[in-house]
Parts: C-alpha cells; structure tokens; sequence
C-alpha cells in the first residue's frame, strides 16, 4: 500500500484538495470526518458514539478511530491512498507504522495563517448529499445553497460555529501538531503554502505525490 497523510489545522483545505487530486492522480480518498459524519447519519453505533464529541470539537477516542481506519485499510491491500484527518495524535500515527503494510511514505503539511482559519471554516458549507465543500465567499457554489456537483442541498457543518472552531483549533495545536515534528524525525514531511489559491495548491501537491 501506498499512504500519503494530508496533515493540517481544520479549515487548512486537506478535504478540498484530496477530493480533487483522488479523481485526476487515482488516488483512494479516505477522511475520518467524511466517514464519521456518514456513520452519524446511518445512526451506527459507532456514529452514536462519536456525536456529542464532534459537536463539542473534541477528538473521538484512539481506539474507535484506530479500529475504524484499520478496517478499511484492511480491504484496500495494494491501492494508493489518501488519509484525510488521520492520524491525528502520536497513538494514531504509531498504529500504522506498526504494521508494516500500512507505514506513510509522505505526510504533507498544509500550511496557513490561523486567523484565515476562522473565515474559512465558518463560511463554508457542504453537500448534505456528496460531501462537496464550498465557501460562501472563497468557493461559491453556482446557485446559492445548491451543489454544483450533484444538485444536492448546501448545509453548514455543526462544528463549523465559531465558538466550536476555536476549540477545534486548539485540539489541531495540543494533540495534533506534535505529528509535524514525527514525521519529520522519520524523513517524510513535506509542506505546501496552503494559504494560495486552490489550483495553486493543487499544482504543488500534483509535484509531491507525483
Ligand atoms: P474532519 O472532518 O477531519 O475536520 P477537520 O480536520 O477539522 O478538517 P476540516 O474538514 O474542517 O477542514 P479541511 O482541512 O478538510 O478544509 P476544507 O477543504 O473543507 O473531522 C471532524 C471531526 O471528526 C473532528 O473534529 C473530530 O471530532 C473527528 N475526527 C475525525 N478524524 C479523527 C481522528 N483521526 N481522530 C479523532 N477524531 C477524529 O476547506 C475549508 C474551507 O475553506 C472550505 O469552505 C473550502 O471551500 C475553503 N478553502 C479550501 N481551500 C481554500 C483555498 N486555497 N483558498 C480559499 N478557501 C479555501
């Protein structure tokens, strides 16, 4: 397998950019939010279980999360993936390097100014139907509230208030920005500006994964 982690703080664009280089780089886009919010939708136990955590803005259990991208990971043996919002703690990282199989080749850091943060996570909106991200100044959707992608209805993610996003930003520093020196030790770090436009990310991603 072939694992490149997409590292950086809510709002810093990983969803934006994985969605689009999966398609054109035939890469396996697996986000831990996506899959969540999906298993909160479907009413599992497992979405049941992570909720209340995700509307405070706080990180789902080690465990849960672990077993959940181990599953998946499980029936995609030989394909090239994308992690989107995993790892996101040092337990986290250290499960996939356990198995030899599923160690990261690359883990890339999406840089950008903390305070763009905030604009950019309470402006956004999603499909409630495909997940597609749009923002309401940066990335309109071509009819207001309808998704450009497959007509379904545009919504705002319950943990995209501000008084949410300023604890999610605090979670990112405490428990996941120890993973940029991690994978530095192990020589796999690489960074984009990811405060430029979205096909100039785009390009700089393309020239990493490629
Ligand atoms: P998750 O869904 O992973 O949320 P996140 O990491 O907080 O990331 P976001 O989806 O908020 O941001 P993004 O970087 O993908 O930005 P996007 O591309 O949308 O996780 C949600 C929750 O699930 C967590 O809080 C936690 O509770 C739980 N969870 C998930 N994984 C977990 C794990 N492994 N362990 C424990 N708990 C876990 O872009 C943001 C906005 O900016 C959009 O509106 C977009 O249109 C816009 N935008 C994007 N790029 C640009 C650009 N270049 N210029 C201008 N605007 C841009």
């Amino acid at each position: 397998m072939n694992i490149t982690v997409f590292l950086g703080a809510p709002g810093s664009g990983k969803g934006t950019q994985a969605k689009r280089l999966a398609e054109r780089l035939g890469f396996v886009h697996l986000s831990t939010g996506d899959m969540l919010r999906a298993a909160i939708q479907k009413g599992t136990d497992v979405g049941k279980r992570a909720k209340a955590t995700i509307d405070r803005g706080e990180l789902v259990s080690d465990s849960i999360m672990i077993e959940l991208i181990q599953n998946v990971l499980s029936e995609l043996p030989k394909a090239k993936v994308i992690l989107d919002g995993f790892p996101r703690t040092v337990p986290q990282a250290q499960a996939l390097d356990q198995n030899a199989s599923t160690k990261v080749n690359k883990a890339i850091s999406f840089h950008v100014d903390a305070q763009k943060l905030v604009e950019r996570l309470t402006g956004r909106r999603i499909c409630e139907k495909c997940g597609e991200p749009f923002h309401v100044k940066f990335m309109p959707s071509k009819v207001a509230g309808v998704c450009d992608k497959c007509g379904g209805k545009l919504i705002q993610r319950a943990d995209d208030s501000e008084d949410v996003v300023v604890t999610r930003l605090d979670v990112y520093q405490k428990q996941t920005s120890p993973l940029l020196n991690y994978y530095k030790d192990q020589e796999s770090l690489f960074q984009v500006e990811a405060d430029a436009p979205v096909d100039t990310v785009q390009n700089d991603l393309t020239k990493i994964l490629s």
